[in-house]
């Protein structure tokens, strides 16, 4: 029989490209979707259409801040593999949201745990916890592997220790197969649009049609262990097929700074990114982080996971797919005029 999944955090970047995943090694796909009064399903509104996967895309409301709805509905379907993708993921935004952040990150992480551990007393399950290298914050050692010390820099890391720790003490305490994924920055072309990667490709594809002129920018030097999405994925659901829980840091191995991301984005379309960027003082953090470097031995010994695009790929892959969406942009605009 097929098996079932949950994913919280259905609608983002993650949860979008788990589902297809999932979907293709023929799960049943459970999706927690928040209620929003515009559409919040454009990531996965492919996978939605009539006839598409047999019926097996189920999408469920709720919000994993609302403990209670959640484990009726965990009890409710069953699920055998349960991945906690929900989050307000943003650290700049945590220091403008901190008890917010910790309520969905940290609590919401709490409910996901406890509900699983309800339906455990009647049917084994395993979950995946999405734990993040910003939980290194001011770096101990470089690079980062599972025994790293953390010294988180935001609310937002702070959230994700206490997840993180939770996740722990639920395997230790009740002997639950729960899962640390500890993941490196990833991106892709389904990014949201304020994480720098994005913000980048995205200014970049309309400045080279002359939609846009300049892009404001912060802090340049910071580094990153940047990855693509769809292998992080992968790299999740291989660590609940595996025997015995754990945690894995899952990275690229490689890093590099926002300033060279800029300039492979821009030589790409063959602009100067010296020409349009801006540097806005608003956009420094209170606490930054500056340099983060996985090593992910373990996962790729264990687990044999290797990430297969790599820096020069993803950013191709990136500003690519937003030169499209940009030219999409003009075509909108002289469709509009001459319609008018
Ligand atoms: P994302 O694009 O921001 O997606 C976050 C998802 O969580 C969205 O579906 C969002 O719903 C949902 N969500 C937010 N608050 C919720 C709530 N209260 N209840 C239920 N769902 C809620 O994030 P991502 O990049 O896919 O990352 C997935 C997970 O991995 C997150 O936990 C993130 O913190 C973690 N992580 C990401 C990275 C990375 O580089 N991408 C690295 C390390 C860890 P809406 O669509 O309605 O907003
Ligand atoms: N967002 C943003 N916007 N970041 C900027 C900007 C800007 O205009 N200018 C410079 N940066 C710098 C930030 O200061 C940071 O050092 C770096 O670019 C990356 O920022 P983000 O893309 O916002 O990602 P992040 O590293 O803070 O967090 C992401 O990765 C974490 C894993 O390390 C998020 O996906 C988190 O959810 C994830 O846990």
């Amino acid at each position: 029989m097929s098996k079932s999944a949950l994913i919280t955090g259905i609608t983002g970047q993650d949860g979008s490209y788990l589902a297809e995943f999932l979907l293709a090694k023929k799960y049943q796909v459970h999706g927690l979707v928040r209620r929003s009064s515009s559409g919040n399903t454009t990531r996965i509104d492919h996978l939605c259409k009539d006839g598409t996967h047999d019926g097996r895309l189920d999408l469920h409301h709720g919000d994993v801040t609302d403990g209670q709805a959640l484990a009726n509905l965990i009890l409710q379907i069953q699920p055998d593999e349960i991945y906690n993708l929900a989050a307000q993921s943003h650290v700049r935004v945590s220091f403008d949201q901190p008890a917010y952040t910790l309520q969905v990150v940290g609590a919401g992480a709490l409910n996901v745990l406890e509900a699983a551990r309800q339906l455990q007393e009647t049917k084994p399950l395993r979950l995946f916890q999405a734990s993040s290298s910003e939980m290194y914050g001011d770096v101990r050692e470089t690079p980062q592997r599972e025994t790293t010390p953390f010294c988180p820099q935001s609310p937002y890391a702070c959230a994700k220790v206490y997840a993180h720790h939770q996740a722990i003490n639920y395997r230790q305490s009740f002997g639950m197969f729960v899962v640390n994924g500890i993941m490196f920055n990833h991106e892709s072309e389904r990014r949201g649009e304020t994480f720098v990667t994005r913000k980048i490709t995205r200014a970049a594809g309309r400045i080279k049609l002359g939609l846009q002129k300049k892009l404001y920018l912060g802090n340049l030097d910071a580094k990153r262990d940047w990855g693509y999405a769809q292998d992080y994925v992968q790299a999740m659901w291989l660590a609940l097929q595996h025997s015995v829980p754990d945690d894995y840091v899952i990275a690229t191995e490689k890093t590099h700074s926002v300033r060279q991301f800029l300039a492979a984005v821009f030589r790409r379309l063959d602009l100067s990114w010296q020409d349009h960027v801006e540097i806005d003082q608003r956009l420094f953090r209170p606490s930054e982080v500056h340099h983060l470097l996985g090593d992910s031995t373990k996962i790729r010994q264990t687990l044999g996971w290797q990430p297969k695009t790599n820096f020069e790929n993803l950013a191709a892959i990136m500003t690519d797919h937003d030169l499209e969406l940009a030219g999409r942009e003009v075509y909108g605009q002289r469709f509009d005029l001459e319609g008018a």
